[in-house]
């Protein structure tokens, strides 16, 4: 019996759970708020859909009864406040911090042994602090920014290629801010062939600055952040450890020296299975790459720095 827990059943949560009753990641789901009737609501909405789309994954949704989710092997956490236009993911950290810390310990009440995967936002920050304060073992707590980021920038690489986003291969890396994040063009191809031959340098600017601003475009155009990437980002992670698949997708993980940082948590890819990330792979950054991992590092750390002046770390 395998069993996924998604906590927050807003529009990140919802999607989440709803790609992942409809791809049978888990036998069974559970959707918790602190919103009363809101889970029941969108799983009742969800489960409505299974002899449509046929699928057998039971979703339940609990308003705050975190005994529902006893035994999950997997807990996603959306849970927070999203952003609204004007804002950077940075703007959401007093609040998201607190919910957060306190969804992570009554999670794991009932699930100790479960890994973690943090969406809210600031990413980077809220993973830094589960690390710091959930006591786990470090390759259970996963943040989802990277898995989301390199998708958006597959896709802008596919609309400049014109050719399909599953064609191509890339990766972000860095930290989950707009400022922060790092797509990285020379390890990008379109089926081996460097996207660097394939497009010109004016071509690529505009896909790297288009990937960077993606989620405050979005931001701006919806009104609060966007769902659909999110959640199918989170969805594929999620697949890969409970799959026990080992794909390599970039997530936020606890780095002890790896791409010369420590004592932080930041996008790199991860070879992801049943043990949660189980092997950070290494691109071998030029001086460049490097240079700009170390500045996001810096800026990333700076965040964090603001978790212990408000006493939550
Ligand atoms: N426990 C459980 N649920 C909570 C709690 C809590 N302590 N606090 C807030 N929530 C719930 C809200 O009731 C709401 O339903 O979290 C949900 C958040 O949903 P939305 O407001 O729709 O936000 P969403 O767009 O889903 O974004 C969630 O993901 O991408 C990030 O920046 C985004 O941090 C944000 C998070």
């Amino acid at each position: 019996m395998s069993k996924i827990t998604i906590i927050g059943a807003g529009n990140v949560g919802a999607t989440c759970a709803d790609v992942i009753v409809s791809r049978e990641l888990a036998d069974e789901v559970v959707l918790l708020d602190i919103k009363e009737g809101i889970s029941e609501g969108k799983a009742m909405d969800i489960m409505q859909t299974a002899a449509l789309r046929e699928f057998n994954t039971r979703l339940t949704g609990v308003t705050n009864d975190y005994s529902a989710t006893e035994k999950s092997d997997i807990v996603v956490i959306t849970s927070g406040i999203p952003r609204k236009p004007g804002m950077s993911r940075e703007d959401l950290i007093g609040t998201n911090a607190n919910i957060v810390k306190s969804v992570t310990e009554n999670i794991l009440k009932y699930s100790p042994d479960a890994i973690l995967v943090m969406i809210s936002n600031p990413m980077d920050t809220m993973t830094y602090l589960t690390i710091k304060t959930g006591n786990l073992p470090k390759n259970k707590v996963i943040g989802m920014g990277g898995t989301l980021d390199s998708s958006r920038f597959k896709y802008y690489l596919s609309k400049a290629l014109n050719v399909p986003a599953s064609e191509i291969q890339g990766f972000v890396i860095g930290g989950h801010g707009d400022t922060t994040m790092i797509p990285l063009i020379r390890f990008a191809t379109y089926n081996g062939i460097p996207v660097s031959e394939l497009l010109s340098q004016e071509q690529i600017d505009k896909v790297v600055a288009d990937t960077m601003v993606g989620g405050a475009t979005l931001t701006k155009l919806l009104g609060t952040s966007a769902w659909y990437a999110p959640g199918a980002a989170c969805a594929s992670l999620v697949e890969s450890v409970i799959r026990d698949q080992k794909r390599v997708l970039p997530c936020c993980v606890a780095l002890d020296g790896e791409y010369e940082q420590k004592d932080i948590a930041l996008g790199v890819p991860v070879v992801l299975g049943k043990n949660g990330w189980e092997k950070i792979v290494d691109y071998k950054l030029n001086d460049a790459e490097q240079a700009l991992f170390n500045k996001s590092a810096e800026a990333v750390r700076n965040m964090n720095g603001v978790l212990s002046e408000m006493k939550i770390v």
